[in-house]
């Protein structure tokens, strides 16, 4: 079946969208995004969405496209023409289409381009994956240092994860001077003694916002947090490990660059949070 599509204020089937090739997404990869999780038909944490969206539209001076409450009207109104359940909604901005290529900024009368669509995932929240664990390797972080603005640059995020299909494993770990940044799409996190660890907020990670509400959660529970960055010789010698992202949840982490974490299964506390996440975000879903 085919998808229904937003862009620029029109719900179109895919192989019917359209977007120029003078868009400075496509040239320049000038453009943000967000991946919003459904769960239910409802939308996970869509507030925290928007207000990352803003915050990087605004560190790169892009114009918005339209109101928060226009993005979800937008959001549930694909929801629903897609019957999704489980899935989720990846949302762009781009600074539009100038109608040549060039590296300046147009001006002000240059539109950003909107384009939404659904990704349909039935079961997500009951992942194979999270039962089992999820193998890391550690690789050299070589991106751009503004890591906290969600751009559309995922060139090597996606070479990080074919070099970790090569290396038989699932996904790779950003290792800059010495210490991990975070996880090609996600955030990185290991726990040793009870004590979750995860690198502080800053230029070098996403700021996730499953990230905010994980470490809400865990405060919640009484649990010990420690923001600061760790290396991959202290990981591989934690009780446990994990990664957070909008459609990963609370995904645990069993095996770095080929050592494994205790026993090699799914730790105590990755398994709880993925189950306390899990449920407060379907209660809070709108
Ligand atoms: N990735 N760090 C990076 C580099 C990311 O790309 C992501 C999200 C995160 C986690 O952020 P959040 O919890 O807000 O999803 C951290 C999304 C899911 C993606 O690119 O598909």
């Amino acid at each position: 079946m085919s998808r229904i599509v937003y862009v620029n204020g029109q719900y179109l089937p895919e192989g019917e969208a359209r977007v120029s090739i003078f868009d400075r997404g496509f040239l320049m990869a000038d453009a943000v995004y967000e991946v919003t999780s459904v769960l239910g038909g409802k939308l996970i944490d869509f507030a925290g969405h928007c207000t990352r969206l803003r915050r990087s539209l605004g560190e790169l001076d892009m114009a918005s496209p339209c109101s928060d409450d226009e993005l979800l009207a937008i959001h549930r109104e694909l929801v629903a023409r897609n019957a999704v359940v489980d899935g989720m909604i990846y949302l762009q901005v781009t600074r539009g289409n100038p109608g040549d290529r060039d590296f300046a900024f147009p001006d002000a009368s240059v539109t950003p381009t909107l384009v939404l669509f659904t990704q349909s995932k039935p079961g997500l929240a009951e992942s194979p994956a999270a039962k089992v664990g999820i193998k890391v390797i550690s690789i050299e972080d070589i991106r751009w240092g503004r890591r906290d603005i969600k751009t559309v640059q995922l060139l090597y995020p996606s070479m990080g994860k074919m070099m970790a299909k090569k290396a038989g494993a699932d996904d790779a770990w950003l290792v800059e001077d010495g210490f991990v940044t975070e996880g090609t799409s996600n955030n990185a996190y290991i726990v040793t003694g009870g004590r979750i660890i995860t690198r502080n907020l800053g230029n070098e990670i996403l700021h996730g916002i499953t990230r905010a509400a994980v470490l809400r959660f865990a405060r919640e529970a009484q649990m010990e947090i420690e923001e600061r960055p760790f290396t991959i010789d202290e990981a591989k010698a934690a009780d446990e490990a994990f990664i957070t992202s909008a459609s990963a949840f609370v995904m645990p982490v069993v095996e770095i660059d080929g050592t494994k974490l205790g026993a090699g299964v799914p730790g105590p506390v990755a398994k709880r949070l993925r189950e306390l996440y899990i449920d407060e975000m379907r209660k809070a879903a709108i």
